[in-house]
């Protein structure tokens, strides 16, 4: 599922957090997995933004990923994370994951890509 509300929460334990609306059919098979993987889109991801946050059984048509565990990891992206889910804090009507990292790598070269005004643009670099 695509997520705008990735935050970095400690650096020592390493920890990162992700709200999850309530009504999410992915999260209940997500948080049985042992490990989670988050991607942080690049511009290259532009085609394929709406089609990640669409249906599940499409999710993945044409996209080139990486299994670390069970983390799934999109190729080529600006930085990747293989997480496990410590805490689930409810909010409102979403819950807040709170994830460690046990692996982390970031790939400077890619240019990100931004949600703005209801659109997926490429970052200014
Ligand atoms: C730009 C964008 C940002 C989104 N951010 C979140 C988010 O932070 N949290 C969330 O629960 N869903 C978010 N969604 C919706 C999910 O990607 C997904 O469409 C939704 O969870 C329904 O799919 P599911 O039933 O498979 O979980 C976002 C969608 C888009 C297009």
């Amino acid at each position: 599922m695509i997520v705008a509300s990735f935050i970095g929460l400690s650096l020592d334990l390493p920890l990162v957090g992700v709200s999850i609306q309530d009504t999410s059919t992915t999260w209940p098979r997500l948080r049985e997995a042992g490990s989670i993987g988050i991607s942080a889109l690049a511009a290259e991801h532009a085609g394929i933004n709406r089609q990640l946050a669409g249906p599940a059984d499409k999710r993945f048509d044409g996209v080139s990923w990486t299994a670390d565990g069970t983390a799934v990891l999109i190729d080529g992206s600006t930085a990747t994370f293989t997480t496990r889910l410590v805490e689930e804090i409810t909010t409102g009507d979403h819950t807040l994951a709170v994830l460690k990292v046990l692996d982390a790598a970031s790939y400077a070269e890619q240019t990100p890509l931004v949600f703005h005004n209801s659109e997926f643009r490429p970052a200014f670099r």
